[in-house]
């Protein structure tokens, strides 16, 4: 029974190490678990032509995305990422825009080479906002108890000009003291698709409610260089492979062209009408 039970807990230990193990040689590839077998996978390809428009709703509401909060900025040669941790007295938080309920921010982080494409298209670089659905208290109970215990908004980076906000990430990353406004990691037109998925990374829990915004803030080559310059010469990207859509819908929300805002749908209405 003794033997059965230090057994039982090696194997435990070897399939968490395993996990815990992983990296990006083959994109993903050969992670486990529901990284394998699960149906509701991230990142994806947004085919634009194929999202649902919304236009009812509230619009995304956030909470202290403007005030320049104090800021801990973490190297992690584990995961392959700087990963940003704002000051806890600090209630960082979003609503609204189709989420159900309030999801307070925990950390923010960056892949190089974007996990989501749209149309496509691969971008330079792309920051996640981790929240957790505040009445979980913290992101482990979040993410295993509630298929939207997560949100997680996605901004796409776009190689043009040096973008001052990544440029104190750089300097936190450096050792600095830096100070963050989380508004700045978001393009001004918040416009946004929307699906649910998954952690990009081992466990790749599918708890996840995926804001991936329409615009693309811009990034400098040296910018994109000095992120990857953090880890080894062989970690060339840090994007897991795309995964099958499967039986999801990806919506679209708050567009002004064409049916896709409310007015411009009432307007057509009464034009058919006459
Ligand atoms: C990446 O992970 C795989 C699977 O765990 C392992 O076999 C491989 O040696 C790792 N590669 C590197 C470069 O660490
Ligand atoms: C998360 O919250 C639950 C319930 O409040 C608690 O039992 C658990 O230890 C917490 N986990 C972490 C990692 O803080
Ligand atoms: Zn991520």
């Amino acid at each position: 029974m003794r033997s059965l039970s230090v057994v039982l807990s090696l194997l435990l230990v070897a399939a968490v190490k395993s996990q815990e193990n992983w990296n990006y040689t083959r994109k993903g590839d050969d992670w486990e678990g529901v990284c394998q077998t699960g149906i509701r996978q991230s990142p994806i390809n947004i085919l634009s032509r194929w999202t649902i428009p919304r236009f009812a709703g509230l619009p995304l509401r956030l909470s202290n995305y403007d005030q320049e909060v104090p800021v801990t900025v973490t190297v992690d040669q584990h995961h392959f990422t700087i990963r940003i941790d704002p000051d806890p007295s600090v209630r960082i938080a979003i609503s609204g825009g189709g989420l159900r309920g309030n999801y307070v921010l925990q950390s923010a982080h960056f892949h190089y080479g974007s996990e989501h494409l749209i149309d496509t298209k691969r971008y330079a670089l792309e920051a996640h906002l981790v929240h957790y659905r505040e009445i979980y208290g913290n992101r482990t109970d979040a993410a295993t108890n509630d298929p939207e215990g997560i949100a997680v908004l996605g901004t796409l980076y776009c190689e043009a000009t040096a973008n001052s906000n990544l440029e104190q990430v750089l300097q936190g990353a450096n050792g600095e003291q830096v100070k963050l406004r989380f508004r700045d990691f978001l393009p001004r037109n918040l416009d946004f698709y929307r699906y649910q998925g998954s952690l990009t990374t081992p466990p790749c829990s599918e708890a996840v409610v995926w804001t991936v915004f329409k615009n693309s803030l811009p990034i400098s080559q040296q910018q994109v260089d000095a992120i990857k310059g953090n880890f080894p010469d062989d970690v060339t990207s840090t994007y897991r492979n795309v995964q099958r859509l499967n039986t999801r819908r990806v919506e679209r929300w708050g567009f002004r062209s064409g049916f896709q805002s409310k007015v411009d749908f009432l307007k057509s209405s009464l034009n058919i009408l006459g």
